[in-house]
């Protein structure tokens, strides 16, 4: 198929470029470069042995994607290219209402302008807010608690609403849980600017001696050992899923939200530990006291997207542990190198 990938210069779209590459698939990258850098593409042309075909375009820029539209004949749409950290968007939510919603208004109204009616969009789990039980489904209670989650919340309810107004349109909405790792290459990765927001490129840089220690939010919740447990996903798997989304994307009726997670949880001290066992480094910690609105335990069924993306993760905590540290140790300064 012939994709555009907005936002494919991120984290996660760089490495479906690479799965969308490998399947055959003829991919044109839309990223304004807000949160990647260029040099992710000299990487990415390594790893396929092609340069990728990557325009500088800002998805709120509707002439700019009407002329990407009009030179192409795309079958589909993966929609990355959003912000994507809580504590920023709570400093500055217009901005995140402006890029991620706004963004992705343009970006419907070029597919329908071009009438390609085929999507594959980023959501998160942060749609489900706190939730009341787990493992969690796709039918449980959607909520927000921070102006993030609310554009990923926004953003489903409006491609759910074209869905409806349009039964062509047919769409994917992949809410992933906690995407970690990098290629096994460690040619391509995560590469946050400034204090990482995640927990595991924070476990990184405390491994790299670029901070002193790692602050663990509470250790007192009722968990396996205290710690908040997540569902740990490695982006080489997410990165499969979204190729099976995309070739399945044809039987979809409407609006399709799926799970995308290992359905299993891990607490940030097993998570600790597995990688220190992978880097040989000690991580130091100091446990804190609980941050407001987080929750013991979070993490997926993804029996939906199983059975009907007929995909399922392959990848254990110790490759995303392995991954994780081979990137940081290949790429201290991230892509600054390059
Ligand atoms: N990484 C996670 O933990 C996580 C979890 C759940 C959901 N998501 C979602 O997955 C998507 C990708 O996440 P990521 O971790 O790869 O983030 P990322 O920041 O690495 O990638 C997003 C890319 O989109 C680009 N972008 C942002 N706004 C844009 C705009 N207006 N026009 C064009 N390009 C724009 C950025 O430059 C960047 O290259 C995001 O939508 C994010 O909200 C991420």
């Amino acid at each position: 198929m012939h994709v555009l990938v907005c936002g494919g210069a991120g984290y996660i779209g760089s490495h479906t470029c690479v799965a969308l590459a490998e399947r055959g698939h003829r991919v044109v990258i839309a990223d304004n470069f807000s949160n990647s850098a260029p040099p992710v593409l000299e990487r990415l042309a390594r790893l396929t042995g092609q340069a990728p075909d990557a325009r500088r375009v800002d998805v709120r820029n509707a002439a700019a994607l009407a002329a990407l539209f009009a030179g192409h004949r795309f079958d589909a749409v993966i929609h990355f290219a959003a912000l994507k950290a809580v504590g920023e968007s709570c400093e500055r939510p217009l901005d995140y209402f402006d890029n991620n919603i706004s963004g992705t208004i343009t970006l419907l109204q070029a597919m329908r302008a071009a009438d390609v009616r085929r999507l594959v969009f980023s959501s998160s789990a942060t749609v489900y807010g706190e939730p009341q039980s787990v493992p969690i489904d796709e039918d449980a209670p959607l909520s927000s608690t921070n102006p993030y989650g609310r554009t990923k919340l926004v953003m489903e309810q409006l491609i759910g609403d074209v869905c409806t107004a349009d039964p062509g349109f047919q769409a994917i909405s992949l809410r992933y849980f906690n995407p970690v790792g990098a290629h096994p290459s460690g040619l391509i990765g995560e590469a946050p600017n400034g204090v990482p927001n995640n927990l595991m490129p924070y476990i990184c840089q405390v491994a790299a001696g670029k901070r002193e220690r790692l602050q663990i939010y509470g250790g007192d919740w009722p968990t396996v050992d205290g710690t908040g447990v997540r569902d740990y996903i490695h982006v080489m798997d997410l990165a499969q899923a979204h190729v099976h989304a995309l070739e399945k994307l044809d039987g979809v009726r409407g609006h399709l939200p799926l799970n995308l997670g290992a359905g299993r949880g891990i607490s940030v001290l097993e998570l600790l530990r597995a990688f220190e066992t992978a880097s040989g480094r000690e991580i130091p910690y100091r446990i804190v006291d609980r941050r407001v609105g987080d929750v013991a335990e979070v993490y997926a069924d993804p029996s939906r997207a199983e059975r009907l993306l007929g995909w399922r993760t392959q990848l254990d905590v110790d490759a995303m542990c392995r991954d994780a540290w081979r990137w940081q140790s290949m790429n201290p300064d991230g892509y600054a190198e390059t």
